[in-house]
């Protein structure tokens, strides 16, 4: 287990989800697809799609509660992460952007791009900061309209995924025991050929055949990324577990990624959890990339499951590849 002189515990968590509701019935009348099939084979019901507005829309209202969670003004942020992969544009950074929608003045932020594992990475960066004593109170939001690069004529992705933002606000453990405890981290450039988006950057800028191409939306070879995320996932889940001296009876929520059904319970099989024991949302939202982890947090905070001192495991595999896994002694009272 790692011991920085200061611990970074979470202070407030919170989500926000467009009102907007695709589900697979809608998904049937625009591909070759039906409800069973994207059930069986992912988890997924429905998802949220916001209309009008980029992903700093999505993160400005989680924020706003966040904010109010706390019972903190704008002005006392110091550090703004937005981990996303669909920024509002290449520049500003979304942090920007936010920063100033809130009016969180004296933060100063950025973007991070880590895909799925965007908000892992995110919470690791922002660690660094309150246990190094340089910044007291970090915001990391996890946000992404997928849907802004999602195409809805490929059977293959469009049935994936979601809009969505969750964030979190990182302090000062009150107590050394709880916060954030360890982590482990990884990514491979191999994989980068399985998933991405090839338009857009200064390798392929926009042009007329860049977008007859295709080449703005995301494309993903589904199964090459499985086989690798299954494993991925469940072994750095495992290897968490096995620095700290954790069994499966220690562990009392998985937090996953939220890309696929099957791949959260190889995870949990892994990890010898019951699947009550893992926090799942993917069949309401799908995969909304850096946002279905905090998500779920909020989600369970709020409805009264996640309760202090709770050990949870949080586990990520994406686009890079990237993945990674944080362990957490949950320091937030209980919501209910
Ligand atoms: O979040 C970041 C990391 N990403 C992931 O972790 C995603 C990893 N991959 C997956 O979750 C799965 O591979 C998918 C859900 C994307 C696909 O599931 P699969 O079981 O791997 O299906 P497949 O791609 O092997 O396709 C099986 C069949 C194919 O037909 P044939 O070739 O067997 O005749 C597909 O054409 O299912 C067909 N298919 C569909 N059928 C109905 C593919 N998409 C659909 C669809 N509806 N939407």
């Amino acid at each position: 287990m790692r011991k920085p002189p200061i611990r970074a515990a979470i202070t407030a968590v919170s989500h926000y989800v467009p009102d907007d509701v695709l589900s697979n019935s809608d998904l049937e009348k625009m591909v070759d697809t039906n409800d069973e099939w994207i059930r069986t084979r992912t988890g997924i019901t429905e998802r949220r799609i916001l209309k009008n507005g980029g992903t700093s829309d999505l993160a400005a209202p989680a924020v706003r509660k966040l904010l109010d969670q706390r019972g903190i003004g704008p002005d006392e942020i110091d550090v703004i992460l937005v981990c996303t992969v669909t920024p509002d544009m290449f520049f500003p950074p979304t942090a920007c952007i936010l920063q100033e929608k809130l009016k969180l003045k004296n933060a100063w932020g950025f973007d991070l791009s880590a895909a799925c594992s965007g908000f892992l990475y995110g919470l690791v960066v922002g660690a660094q900061f309150i246990e190094s004593g340089t910044h007291k109170k970090v915001l990391v939001v996890g946000a992404d309209k997928m849907s802004s690069i999602t195409d809805y004529t490929d059977r293959n992705t469009c049935i994936l995924f979601g809009d969505a933002a969750g964030a979190v606000l990182l302090e000062p453990s009150a107590e050394y025991e709880t916060g954030l405890l360890d982590h482990v981290m990884y990514c491979d450039g191999s994989g980068g050929e399985f998933l991405y988006m090839k338009g857009g950057g200064s390798l392929n800028p926009a042009t007329h055949e860049t977008v007859d191409k295709k080449y703005h939306y995301i494309f993903q070879d589904g199964k090459a990324v499985f086989k690798v995320a299954v494993v991925g996932m469940a072994d750095v889940s495992a290897e968490i577990m096995e620095r700290n001296n954790l069994t499966g009876d220690d562990v009392d929520w998985l937090v996953p990624h939220q890309a696929n059904l099957r791949i959260i319970s190889a995870c949990a099989d892994r990890m010898n959890l019951d699947m009550s024991k893992v926090m799942l949302n993917i069949d309401r939202y799908g995969n909304t990339t850096a946002a279905t982890i905090p998500m779920c947090l909020s989600e369970w905070w709020l409805s009264g499951q996640l309760k202090k001192d709770q050990n949870l495991v949080l586990s990520a595999f994406g686009a890079g590849y990237t993945w990674g896994a944080v362990y957490i002694k949950w320091s937030m009272n209980n919501a209910k």
